[in-house]
């Protein structure tokens, strides 16, 4: 089956359909497709703490110096200068004006900011604890009340360039453009073919190329391992972000404890009570979060604990009751048999953000002509080597409008005959059922591989030992693609070794410790070795 549609948008968070949202409201006709059965299964969905937003008393001064600290001033400016004049406006102008969100509210009615670490004041508005949901749930109701479709349950598989689909010889001669993507139905396990001159992956982050995160099993990576092959450039990929509290639970996974709780006074704590975060930092439980994942992995290592404690029990005082204010980690919590009223929670830190992704200018163009990309997939170079708390979903929505208006500003002609040019997709002529359990048995080896050895600490020794296992797997499943029928399991698969081995790449190449990317040398330690 053939389509074109004006723009494809791949990914349903709030970058995607920001953009989605725009396009269709200047006229354009466009889809939104995701690989999952639920439109709302992704990360912006379990976003926890909340959205940076305007505030009286705050200045575009505060927001700019805040997120150069955090990223260690790697951070690319005139995506931080872009991002501090249109986000914290736009959060009213367009989540809560034009989509209709409510955020929490204190006992005046008024906007309830909160904090978190890092910030030089209370600018982050939240809807108590389950802000990606409300805002997930709320841009989906509003897109389809506009029109805007939805193809659920398609795989993308490849991104369709001139240069290596037409059967036309001359377009190997031309720039190389996007045209279009091919995706797999997977109910029907057909490939379709899917044309545009305007491509957005908004596929979301990689989480889950480690073993402990707190992302969706859904973050392989797929944008980058695309727009990768594809040809676009990819940048600042050693800089992968680790929340330093998931829930540490025998039966719960991938349950984040936000960050929000140390804004509200919770403390960081050893098995004996001991509260060490300010031998790591001055700003103790409220350091950038890099500063704070190593201390708690440090800790863990030198005490030979498998978690730490985070104890908002005696600390919070807030006006809202503590089991309304983090309604979803209370419980949550309560279902796993924890009260947070009373006990301090097991904390480990997790892989959280991609900070790193497929580089794009302001506008949200890649390398790559008609392709962009926006939200964690892309690199705006915004955080730099550590991103800013309650920064993800805010630059999201900014550069899901920016990309929206630069679609909607192209003068673009659809010339048929080019199109007509591209083949459908080619199926392999002898192909396998592969046992799900055989995927599984990779994806596992690869996650273990990444948290080992490319995780919160990193060695020149471990991220060898990484490139290489990476490159035996890679082997082994690229063989297994070619011979396996096509599937969505075995197609993430093959993005999370390539978004994996991109990942490592860059941490190699990168020598010096920054941000989140932390290299252990000899004579290298940590600042709370000495003391403790
Ligand atoms: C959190 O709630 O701790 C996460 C916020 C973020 O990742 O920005």
């Amino acid at each position: 089956m053939r389509h074109y549609y004006d723009a494809i948008v791949i990914g349903t968070g709030i970058s995607g359909l920001t953009c989605a949202i725009h396009l269709k409201k200047a006229g354009l006709d466009v889809i939104v497709m995701t690989k999952n059965s639920k439109i709302n299964d992704c990360n912006t969905y379990y976003a926890q703490g909340g959205i940076v937003a305007a505030r009286d008393g705050d200045s575009p001064h505060m927001l700019r110096e805040d997120i150069l600290n955090a990223g260690s001033s790697y951070n690319r400016m005139d995506a931080v200068e872009y991002l501090i004049q249109h986000g914290p406006g736009m959060v009213f102008d367009f989540l809560v004006n034009d989509v209709g969100i409510q955020f929490s509210t204190d006992e005046d009615g008024r906007i309830d900011y909160t904090e978190e670490a890092a910030h030089s004041i209370r600018r982050i508005v939240h809807f108590e604890d389950h802000t990606g949901d409300k805002i997930e749930d709320s841009l989906i109701e509003y897109a389809r009340s506009i029109g805007v479709q939805f193809f659920v349950d398609y795989t993308a598989v490849d991104l369709i360039t001139n240069n290596h689909h037409s059967r036309n010889t001359q377009e190997l001669y031309k720039e190389r453009e996007v045209m279009g993507l091919y995706a797999i139905n997977n109910i029907r396990g057909e490939v379709e073919t899917f044309f545009s001159m305007n491509i957005v992956l908004a596929t979301g982050g990689i989480g889950n190329l480690y073993y402990h995160t707190t992302n969706p099993v859904s973050a392989t990576g797929d944008g980058i391992s695309m727009a990768h092959r594809a040809g676009a450039h990819i940048i600042n990929a050693e800089f992968v972000q680790f929340h330093p509290t998931s829930l540490f639970h025998r039966d719960i996974k991938r349950f984040l404890i936000s960050e929000s709780l140390r804004g509200e006074g919770a403390r960081i704590k050893d098995h004996d009570g001991t509260e060490f975060m300010s031998l790591y930092s001055e700003m103790g439980d409220l350091a950038p979060r890099d500063v704070v994942a190593r201390a708690v992995f440090d800790r863990m290592a030198k005490t030979g604990k498998e978690y730490m404690l985070l104890d908002i029990a005696g600390y919070y005082n807030g006006s809202v009751p503590l089991e309304k204010r983090f309604s979803k980690i209370y419980s949550t919590c309560i279902k796993g048999g924890l009260d947070i009223t009373k006990e301090p929670i097991p904390i480990v830190p997790a892989a959280h953000f991609f900070c790193g992704g497929i580089k794009v200018d302001i506008r949200g163009r890649t390398s790559l002509q008609n392709l962009y990309a926006v939200g964690e997939t892309s690199c705006t170079g915004l955080h730099g080597a550590n991103r800013l708390a309650s920064t993800s979903l805010l630059e999201g929505m900014v550069w899901g409008r920016a990309s929206a208006d630069d679609i909607i500003a192209k003068k673009y002609r659809i010339n048929p005959e080019r199109f007509n040019s591209i083949p459908d997709w080619e199926k392999p002529q002898y192909t396998e059922e592969f046992d799900p359990l055989l995927i599984d048995q990779d994806m596992k080896a690869i996650q273990l591989t990444m948290w080992n050895y490319a995780g919160i600490i990193r060695t020149e020794k471990g991220l060898t030992r990484a490139e290489a296992d990476l490159d035996y797997y890679s082997h082994r499943i690229m063989k297994f693609y070619k011979e396996a029928k096509l599937n969505k399991g075995i197609i993430e698969l093959r993005n999370a070794v390539v978004s994996s081995s991109l990942i490592v790449a860059a941490a190699l190449r990168n020598t010096s410790s920054v941000g989140c990317h932390y290299i252990e040398k000899k004579g290298n330690t940590l600042p709370g070795d000495h003391k403790a």
